[in-house]
Protein backbone atom coordinates (compact mmCIF):
# COMPACT_ATOMS: atom_id res chain seq x y z
CA UNK A 1 0.00 0.00 0.00
CA UNK A 2 2.64 2.17 0.61
CA UNK A 3 4.67 1.65 -2.14
CA UNK A 4 2.64 4.55 -4.23
CA UNK A 5 4.10 7.27 -1.80
CA UNK A 6 6.80 9.18 -2.64
CA UNK A 7 9.96 9.32 -1.24
CA UNK A 8 12.74 11.55 -0.71
CA UNK A 9 15.74 8.84 -1.24
CA UNK A 10 18.06 10.44 0.63
CA UNK A 11 19.39 8.44 3.23
CA UNK A 12 19.37 11.31 5.61
CA UNK A 13 17.31 14.88 4.99
CA UNK A 14 19.51 16.28 7.99
CA UNK A 15 21.25 17.91 5.24
CA UNK A 16 18.73 18.75 3.05
CA UNK A 17 16.39 20.22 5.80
CA UNK A 18 19.55 22.82 6.60
CA UNK A 19 20.47 23.51 2.97
CA UNK A 20 16.13 24.31 2.27
CA UNK A 21 14.95 25.40 5.90
CA UNK A 22 11.66 26.72 5.79
CA UNK A 23 10.91 25.00 2.65
CA UNK A 24 12.27 21.75 2.75
CA UNK A 25 8.84 20.25 2.89
CA UNK A 26 7.07 22.46 0.63
CA UNK A 27 9.55 21.62 -2.16
CA UNK A 28 9.05 18.22 -2.16
CA UNK A 29 5.39 18.51 -1.86
CA UNK A 30 5.52 20.65 -4.94
CA UNK A 31 7.78 17.98 -6.87
CA UNK A 32 5.91 15.07 -6.02
CA UNK A 33 2.48 16.77 -6.45
CA UNK A 34 1.72 15.14 -2.84
CA UNK A 35 0.79 16.15 0.40
CA UNK A 36 2.43 13.42 1.98
CA UNK A 37 5.78 11.98 1.66
CA UNK A 38 8.31 9.31 3.46
CA UNK A 39 12.06 10.67 4.26
CA UNK A 40 14.49 8.98 6.54
CA UNK A 41 16.06 11.55 9.30
CA UNK A 42 18.84 9.89 11.73
CA UNK A 43 17.44 6.15 10.90
CA UNK A 44 14.39 7.02 11.38
CA UNK A 45 11.67 7.02 8.55
CA UNK A 46 9.34 10.27 8.60
CA UNK A 47 6.08 11.16 6.74
CA UNK A 48 6.28 14.56 5.86
CA UNK A 49 3.10 16.02 5.10
CA UNK A 50 1.59 19.66 4.25
CA UNK A 51 -2.07 21.30 3.72
CA UNK A 52 -4.76 21.73 5.83
CA UNK A 53 -6.62 17.92 5.27
CA UNK A 54 -2.82 16.72 6.81
CA UNK A 55 -3.00 19.21 10.02
CA UNK A 56 -6.72 17.50 10.67
CA UNK A 57 -5.26 14.23 10.80
CA UNK A 58 -2.23 15.40 12.49
CA UNK A 59 -4.45 16.85 15.67
CA UNK A 60 -6.53 13.90 16.14
CA UNK A 61 -4.67 12.67 19.58
CA UNK A 62 -6.54 8.89 19.06
CA UNK A 63 -3.67 8.95 16.22
CA UNK A 64 -0.74 10.95 17.52
CA UNK A 65 1.41 11.25 20.61
CA UNK A 66 3.74 14.07 21.40
CA UNK A 67 5.43 11.64 24.16
CA UNK A 68 8.72 10.53 22.63
CA UNK A 69 8.59 12.68 19.58
CA UNK A 70 10.47 15.79 20.69
CA UNK A 71 14.39 15.54 20.16
CA UNK A 72 16.47 15.75 23.35
CA UNK A 73 18.30 18.62 21.40
CA UNK A 74 15.28 20.66 21.40
CA UNK A 75 13.83 19.93 24.73
CA UNK A 76 17.14 20.74 26.38
CA UNK A 77 17.44 24.25 24.38
CA UNK A 78 13.90 25.89 23.34
CA UNK A 79 10.94 23.45 25.57
CA UNK A 80 12.68 22.12 28.52
CA UNK A 81 12.44 18.38 29.44
CA UNK A 82 9.27 17.09 30.49
CA UNK A 83 6.49 20.21 30.33
CA UNK A 84 3.61 20.56 28.79
CA UNK A 85 4.63 20.17 25.06
CA UNK A 86 5.26 16.42 25.84
CA UNK A 87 2.36 15.51 27.35
CA UNK A 88 -0.61 13.34 25.99
CA UNK A 89 -4.17 12.25 27.06
CA UNK A 90 -5.87 13.19 30.10
CA UNK A 91 -2.37 14.64 31.85
CA UNK A 92 -2.27 16.85 29.08
CA UNK A 93 -5.45 18.35 28.97
CA UNK A 94 -5.40 19.28 32.54
CA UNK A 95 -2.06 20.86 32.16
CA UNK A 96 -3.23 22.79 29.62
CA UNK A 97 -6.28 23.75 31.35
CA UNK A 98 -3.76 25.64 33.58
CA UNK A 99 -2.05 27.58 30.63
CA UNK A 100 -5.53 28.22 28.90
CA UNK A 101 -6.83 29.78 32.23
CA UNK A 102 -3.73 32.27 31.88
CA UNK A 103 -4.08 33.53 28.40
CA UNK A 104 -7.73 34.82 28.61
CA UNK A 105 -8.79 38.04 26.43
CA UNK A 106 -8.84 39.70 30.04
CA UNK A 107 -4.67 38.83 30.31
CA UNK A 108 -4.21 40.22 26.05
CA UNK A 109 -5.84 43.11 27.42
CA UNK A 110 -3.46 43.52 30.12
CA UNK A 111 -0.15 42.86 28.38
CA UNK A 112 -1.73 44.53 25.22
CA UNK A 113 -1.69 47.42 27.70
CA UNK A 114 1.58 47.09 29.19
CA UNK A 115 3.14 46.86 25.75
CA UNK A 116 2.16 50.46 24.82
CA UNK A 117 2.69 51.94 28.14
CA UNK A 118 6.22 50.24 27.61
CA UNK A 119 6.71 51.34 23.83
CA UNK A 120 5.34 54.92 24.75
CA UNK A 121 8.45 55.35 27.77
CA UNK A 122 10.74 54.66 25.59
CA UNK A 123 10.43 57.43 22.82
CA UNK A 124 12.45 59.91 24.67
CA UNK A 125 15.10 57.33 25.00
CA UNK A 126 15.14 56.82 21.68
CA UNK A 127 14.66 60.83 20.91
CA UNK A 128 18.08 61.08 21.95
CA UNK A 129 20.05 58.05 20.13
CA UNK A 130 21.11 58.15 16.46
CA UNK A 131 19.22 54.67 15.82
CA UNK A 132 17.39 51.52 17.32
CA UNK A 133 18.15 48.19 16.58
CA UNK A 134 13.51 47.34 16.89
CA UNK A 135 14.20 43.51 17.60
CA UNK A 136 16.96 44.55 20.56
CA UNK A 137 14.38 47.00 21.81
CA UNK A 138 11.76 44.95 21.21
CA UNK A 139 12.93 41.23 22.84
CA UNK A 140 13.60 44.12 26.52
CA UNK A 141 10.44 45.60 26.49
CA UNK A 142 8.71 42.35 26.08
CA UNK A 143 10.81 40.68 29.13
CA UNK A 144 10.27 43.85 31.34
CA UNK A 145 6.33 43.00 30.63
CA UNK A 146 6.29 39.23 30.54
CA UNK A 147 7.85 39.35 34.03
CA UNK A 148 5.98 42.11 35.73
CA UNK A 149 2.55 40.69 34.27
CA UNK A 150 3.64 36.87 35.80
CA UNK A 151 4.74 38.37 38.71
CA UNK A 152 8.71 37.47 38.99
CA UNK A 153 10.59 39.97 40.28
CA UNK A 154 13.43 41.72 37.66
CA UNK A 155 15.65 43.93 38.50
CA UNK A 156 16.44 46.51 35.45
CA UNK A 157 19.96 45.39 35.37
CA UNK A 158 19.20 42.11 34.15
CA UNK A 159 16.62 42.53 31.52
CA UNK A 160 18.76 42.48 28.44
CA UNK A 161 21.05 39.51 29.97
CA UNK A 162 17.46 37.81 30.85
CA UNK A 163 16.20 38.73 27.49
CA UNK A 164 19.18 37.80 25.48
CA UNK A 165 18.94 34.24 27.16
CA UNK A 166 14.81 33.71 25.98
CA UNK A 167 16.20 34.63 22.60
CA UNK A 168 18.95 32.28 22.31
CA UNK A 169 16.21 29.34 23.67
CA UNK A 170 14.21 30.26 20.68
CA UNK A 171 17.51 31.04 18.30
CA UNK A 172 18.75 27.08 19.14
CA UNK A 173 15.23 25.21 17.59
CA UNK A 174 17.16 24.91 14.10
CA UNK A 175 20.62 24.86 14.91
CA UNK A 176 23.46 23.11 15.20
CA UNK A 177 27.01 23.95 16.85
CA UNK A 178 27.67 26.99 18.82
CA UNK A 179 23.58 28.48 19.13
CA UNK A 180 22.74 25.25 19.97
CA UNK A 181 24.71 25.38 22.93
CA UNK A 182 24.29 28.65 23.99
CA UNK A 183 20.52 27.71 23.62
CA UNK A 184 21.06 25.20 26.64
CA UNK A 185 23.74 27.55 28.59
CA UNK A 186 20.38 30.06 27.95
CA UNK A 187 18.18 27.51 29.38
CA UNK A 188 20.56 26.07 32.11
CA UNK A 189 20.83 29.61 33.41
CA UNK A 190 17.33 30.85 33.10
CA UNK A 191 15.83 27.05 34.79
CA UNK A 192 17.97 28.09 37.83
CA UNK A 193 17.05 31.57 38.16
CA UNK A 194 12.64 30.55 37.81
CA UNK A 195 13.23 27.27 40.08
CA UNK A 196 15.06 30.27 42.82
CA UNK A 197 11.65 32.25 42.45
CA UNK A 198 8.98 29.44 42.76
CA UNK A 199 11.09 27.87 45.75
CA UNK A 200 11.28 31.62 47.17
CA UNK A 201 7.29 31.28 46.68
CA UNK A 202 6.81 28.40 48.44
CA UNK A 203 9.17 28.95 51.40
CA UNK A 204 6.98 32.33 52.35
CA UNK A 205 10.15 34.58 51.16
CA UNK A 206 8.11 35.97 48.23
CA UNK A 207 4.79 36.95 48.01
CA UNK A 208 3.19 37.08 44.95
CA UNK A 209 -0.96 37.61 43.29
CA UNK A 210 -3.43 35.11 43.59
CA UNK A 211 -4.14 34.65 39.71
CA UNK A 212 -0.67 35.58 38.61
CA UNK A 213 1.31 33.34 36.40
CA UNK A 214 3.74 32.71 39.15
CA UNK A 215 1.17 32.08 41.87
CA UNK A 216 -0.92 29.43 39.28
CA UNK A 217 2.05 27.51 37.92
CA UNK A 218 3.80 27.39 41.80
CA UNK A 219 0.67 25.92 43.41
CA UNK A 220 -0.56 24.01 40.47
CA UNK A 221 -1.85 20.69 41.57
CA UNK A 222 -1.09 17.79 38.65
CA UNK A 223 -4.25 15.70 37.85
CA UNK A 224 -2.87 13.19 40.02
CA UNK A 225 -2.58 15.44 42.79
CA UNK A 226 0.53 17.00 44.29
CA UNK A 227 2.51 20.01 43.04
CA UNK A 228 4.48 20.60 40.18
CA UNK A 229 8.10 19.70 41.45
CA UNK A 230 10.26 22.68 41.18
CA UNK A 231 12.30 21.94 38.05
CA UNK A 232 8.88 21.40 35.85
CA UNK A 233 7.38 24.26 37.34
CA UNK A 234 10.44 26.39 35.96
CA UNK A 235 9.70 24.81 32.57
CA UNK A 236 6.48 25.32 32.95
CA UNK A 237 6.56 28.93 33.63
CA UNK A 238 9.66 29.29 30.93
CA UNK A 239 6.89 28.20 28.93
CA UNK A 240 4.97 31.59 29.42
CA UNK A 241 7.71 34.00 29.55
CA UNK A 242 9.55 32.52 26.99
CA UNK A 243 7.12 32.59 24.30
CA UNK A 244 5.75 36.66 25.13
CA UNK A 245 9.45 37.63 24.69
CA UNK A 246 9.74 35.69 20.86
CA UNK A 247 6.85 38.06 19.91
CA UNK A 248 9.75 40.65 19.12
CA UNK A 249 10.61 37.95 16.26
CA UNK A 250 6.63 38.96 14.95
CA UNK A 251 6.97 42.69 15.67
CA UNK A 252 10.11 42.99 13.80
CA UNK A 253 8.63 41.38 11.42
CA UNK A 254 5.56 43.36 11.14
CA UNK A 255 7.84 46.69 10.66
CA UNK A 256 9.79 45.15 7.70
CA UNK A 257 5.95 44.40 6.27
CA UNK A 258 5.44 48.44 7.06
CA UNK A 259 8.45 49.60 5.35
CA UNK A 260 7.93 47.37 2.37
CA UNK A 261 4.40 48.17 1.50
CA UNK A 262 3.75 51.47 2.73
CA UNK A 263 0.41 51.53 0.75
CA UNK A 264 -1.04 50.25 3.66
CA UNK A 265 0.00 52.95 5.82
CA UNK A 266 -3.02 55.19 5.16
CA UNK A 267 -5.39 52.84 6.57
CA UNK A 268 -3.88 51.49 9.32
CA UNK A 269 -3.27 56.14 10.23
CA UNK A 270 -7.29 55.18 10.63
CA UNK A 271 -6.27 53.78 13.72
CA UNK A 272 -9.24 51.05 12.44
CA UNK A 273 -9.13 48.02 14.74
CA UNK A 274 -10.30 45.69 12.08
CA UNK A 275 -7.60 47.15 9.48
CA UNK A 276 -4.62 46.29 12.51
CA UNK A 277 -5.77 42.58 13.07
CA UNK A 278 -5.80 42.32 8.80
CA UNK A 279 -2.25 43.22 8.79
CA UNK A 280 -0.81 41.47 11.67
CA UNK A 281 -2.76 38.25 10.62
CA UNK A 282 -1.20 38.75 7.41
CA UNK A 283 2.29 39.14 9.11
CA UNK A 284 1.85 35.72 10.84
CA UNK A 285 0.82 34.10 8.29
CA UNK A 286 3.09 35.22 5.79
CA UNK A 287 6.58 35.60 7.13
CA UNK A 288 8.34 32.61 8.60
CA UNK A 289 8.94 31.40 11.94
CA UNK A 290 7.63 28.14 13.30
CA UNK A 291 8.95 26.12 10.38
CA UNK A 292 6.97 22.30 11.20
CA UNK A 293 6.01 20.54 14.33
CA UNK A 294 6.54 16.60 14.85
CA UNK A 295 4.62 13.88 16.65
CA UNK A 296 4.54 10.22 16.77
CA UNK A 297 1.76 7.67 15.23
CA UNK A 298 -0.07 6.75 18.66
CA UNK A 299 -1.70 3.54 17.26
CA UNK A 300 -1.52 2.33 13.40
CA UNK A 301 -4.14 3.60 11.12
CA UNK A 302 -4.73 3.95 7.19
CA UNK A 303 -5.38 7.60 5.26
CA UNK A 304 -5.50 8.19 1.79
CA UNK A 305 -4.28 4.95 1.11
CA UNK A 306 -1.22 4.88 2.63
CA UNK A 307 -0.22 2.80 6.27
CA UNK A 308 0.58 4.70 9.40
CA UNK A 309 2.43 2.47 11.31
CA UNK A 310 2.87 2.71 15.36
CA UNK A 311 5.67 4.56 16.16
CA UNK A 312 6.42 6.56 13.04
CA UNK A 313 7.63 10.19 13.27
CA UNK A 314 5.34 12.55 11.35
CA UNK A 315 6.29 16.54 10.47
CA UNK A 316 3.20 18.64 9.68
CA UNK A 317 4.56 21.97 7.69
CA UNK A 318 3.68 25.07 9.55
CA UNK A 319 4.85 27.24 6.94
CA UNK A 320 4.00 25.15 3.67
CA UNK A 321 0.28 25.17 5.22
CA UNK A 322 -0.12 28.79 5.69
CA UNK A 323 1.73 29.33 2.02
CA UNK A 324 -0.61 26.51 0.32
CA UNK A 325 -2.19 27.81 -2.81
CA UNK A 326 -5.15 25.32 -2.52
CA UNK A 327 -6.33 28.17 0.27
CA UNK A 328 -4.58 31.10 -0.09
CA UNK A 329 -4.79 32.64 -3.28
CA UNK A 330 -1.24 34.16 -4.45
CA UNK A 331 0.36 32.72 -1.38
CA UNK A 332 3.56 34.61 -2.02
CA UNK A 333 1.56 38.05 -2.26
CA UNK A 334 1.41 39.81 0.84
CA UNK A 335 -2.08 41.06 0.91
CA UNK A 336 -4.07 41.69 4.81
CA UNK A 337 -7.31 42.55 3.19
CA UNK A 338 -7.15 38.14 2.05
CA UNK A 339 -8.75 38.31 6.27
CA UNK A 340 -11.83 40.36 5.42
CA UNK A 341 -14.01 38.02 4.72
CA UNK A 342 -12.20 34.79 6.07
CA UNK A 343 -14.21 32.32 7.75
CA UNK A 344 -11.86 31.39 10.42
CA UNK A 345 -10.83 27.91 9.99
CA UNK A 346 -8.76 25.42 12.82
CA UNK A 347 -6.38 24.01 10.10
CA UNK A 348 -5.18 26.14 6.96
CA UNK A 349 -4.14 29.15 8.93
CA UNK A 350 -1.57 27.48 11.45
CA UNK A 351 1.63 30.01 12.26
CA UNK A 352 0.90 28.46 16.41
CA UNK A 353 -0.53 25.31 15.56
CA UNK A 354 -3.97 23.99 14.22
CA UNK A 355 -6.88 22.52 15.97
CA UNK A 356 -8.76 23.79 19.19
CA UNK A 357 -5.79 24.56 21.82
CA UNK A 358 -8.15 23.28 24.96
CA UNK A 359 -8.19 20.16 23.20
CA UNK A 360 -5.18 19.53 21.77
CA UNK A 361 -1.16 21.25 21.57
CA UNK A 362 -1.79 24.46 19.48
CA UNK A 363 -0.62 27.50 20.83
CA UNK A 364 -2.50 28.57 24.01
CA UNK A 365 -0.66 32.49 23.43
CA UNK A 366 -2.01 33.36 20.08
CA UNK A 367 -4.59 35.49 21.31
CA UNK A 368 -1.36 37.22 23.46
CA UNK A 369 0.77 37.27 20.32
CA UNK A 370 -2.39 39.11 18.21
CA UNK A 371 -3.17 41.78 20.75
CA UNK A 372 0.44 42.62 21.52
CA UNK A 373 1.03 42.64 18.09
CA UNK A 374 -1.49 44.80 17.08
CA UNK A 375 -0.97 47.95 19.44
CA UNK A 376 3.04 47.67 18.35
CA UNK A 377 1.52 48.11 14.87
CA UNK A 378 -0.62 50.71 16.23
CA UNK A 379 2.56 52.05 18.00
CA UNK A 380 4.76 52.06 14.67
CA UNK A 381 2.22 53.99 12.80
CA UNK A 382 0.36 56.28 14.75
CA UNK A 383 2.65 57.25 17.66
CA UNK A 384 6.50 57.82 16.03
CA UNK A 385 8.15 59.08 13.19
CA UNK A 386 11.11 57.71 12.07
CA UNK A 387 13.52 56.86 9.29
CA UNK A 388 14.68 53.70 8.18
CA UNK A 389 18.57 54.06 6.69
CA UNK A 390 20.74 51.92 4.53
CA UNK A 391 20.57 48.41 6.28
CA UNK A 392 20.73 44.64 5.14
CA UNK A 393 16.91 43.98 5.67
CA UNK A 394 17.14 40.76 3.94
CA UNK A 395 15.85 37.73 5.56
CA UNK A 396 16.67 33.73 5.01
CA UNK A 397 14.15 31.25 4.38
CA UNK A 398 17.24 28.66 5.45
CA UNK A 399 18.43 29.68 9.00
CA UNK A 400 15.28 28.58 11.09
CA UNK A 401 14.46 30.63 13.30
CA UNK A 402 14.76 33.55 10.92
CA UNK A 403 15.10 36.98 11.68
CA UNK A 404 15.51 40.20 9.15
CA UNK A 405 19.85 40.56 9.00
CA UNK A 406 19.69 44.11 10.89
CA UNK A 407 17.07 43.52 13.09
CA UNK A 408 15.54 46.29 11.47
CA UNK A 409 17.31 49.91 12.62
CA UNK A 410 15.51 52.62 13.13
CA UNK A 411 16.87 56.65 12.98
CA UNK A 412 15.63 59.62 13.54
CA UNK A 413 13.02 58.44 16.11
CA UNK A 414 10.39 61.46 17.21
CA UNK A 415 6.82 61.36 18.79
CA UNK A 416 3.82 62.10 16.49
C1 LIG B 1 2.77 25.88 21.67
C2 LIG B 1 4.14 29.02 18.26
C3 LIG B 1 3.49 32.68 21.35
C4 LIG B 1 2.68 29.50 24.90
C5 LIG B 1 3.13 26.44 20.47
C6 LIG B 1 3.33 25.70 19.25
C7 LIG B 1 3.72 26.58 18.30
C8 LIG B 1 3.74 27.88 18.91
C9 LIG B 1 4.07 26.26 16.85
C10 LIG B 1 3.24 24.19 19.11
C11 LIG B 1 1.91 23.72 18.64
C12 LIG B 1 1.86 22.20 18.63
O1 LIG B 1 2.76 21.56 19.19
O2 LIG B 1 0.92 21.64 18.08
C13 LIG B 1 4.15 30.27 18.84
C14 LIG B 1 4.60 31.47 18.17
C15 LIG B 1 4.41 32.50 19.03
C16 LIG B 1 3.86 31.95 20.26
C17 LIG B 1 5.16 31.54 16.75
C18 LIG B 1 4.74 33.95 18.80
C19 LIG B 1 5.73 34.48 19.39
C20 LIG B 1 3.11 32.15 22.55
C21 LIG B 1 2.76 32.91 23.72
C22 LIG B 1 2.56 32.02 24.73
C23 LIG B 1 2.76 30.68 24.18
C24 LIG B 1 2.68 34.43 23.75
C25 LIG B 1 2.21 32.26 26.16
C26 LIG B 1 2.16 33.42 26.74
C27 LIG B 1 2.71 28.24 24.34
C28 LIG B 1 2.56 27.00 25.09
C29 LIG B 1 2.58 25.95 24.14
C30 LIG B 1 2.74 26.58 22.84
C31 LIG B 1 2.42 26.87 26.59
C32 LIG B 1 2.47 24.46 24.41
C33 LIG B 1 1.05 23.98 24.18
C34 LIG B 1 0.86 22.48 24.28
O3 LIG B 1 1.81 21.71 24.08
O4 LIG B 1 -0.27 22.07 24.57
N1 LIG B 1 3.37 27.78 20.23
N2 LIG B 1 3.73 30.60 20.09
N3 LIG B 1 3.08 30.81 22.87
N4 LIG B 1 2.81 27.95 23.00
FE1 LIG B 1 3.13 29.27 21.54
Amino acid sequence: MNEKLPHDKSLDISLSLMREGYLYIGNRVDRYQSELFAARLMGQKVICMSGKDAAKMFYDSERFQRSGAIPKRIQKSLLGEDGVQTMDGEAHIHRKLLFMSLMTPKHEKQLAKLTMEHWQSSISKWESVKKVVLFDEAKNILCRIACDWAGVPLEESEVEVRANDFSAMVDAFGAVGPRHWAGRRARTRTEEWIKGVIDDVRQGKLKVMEGSALYEITFHKKLEGGQLNSQIAAVELINVLRPIVAIATFITFTALALYEHPTHKEKLQSGDKKELEMFVQEVRRFYPFGPFIGAKVRKGFIWNDFHFEKGMLVFLDMYGTNHDPRNWENPNDFRPDRFKERKSNLFDFIPQGAGDPAQGHRCPGEGITVEVMKVSLDFLVNKIKFDVPDQDISYSLVKMPTLPESGFVMSNIRRQ
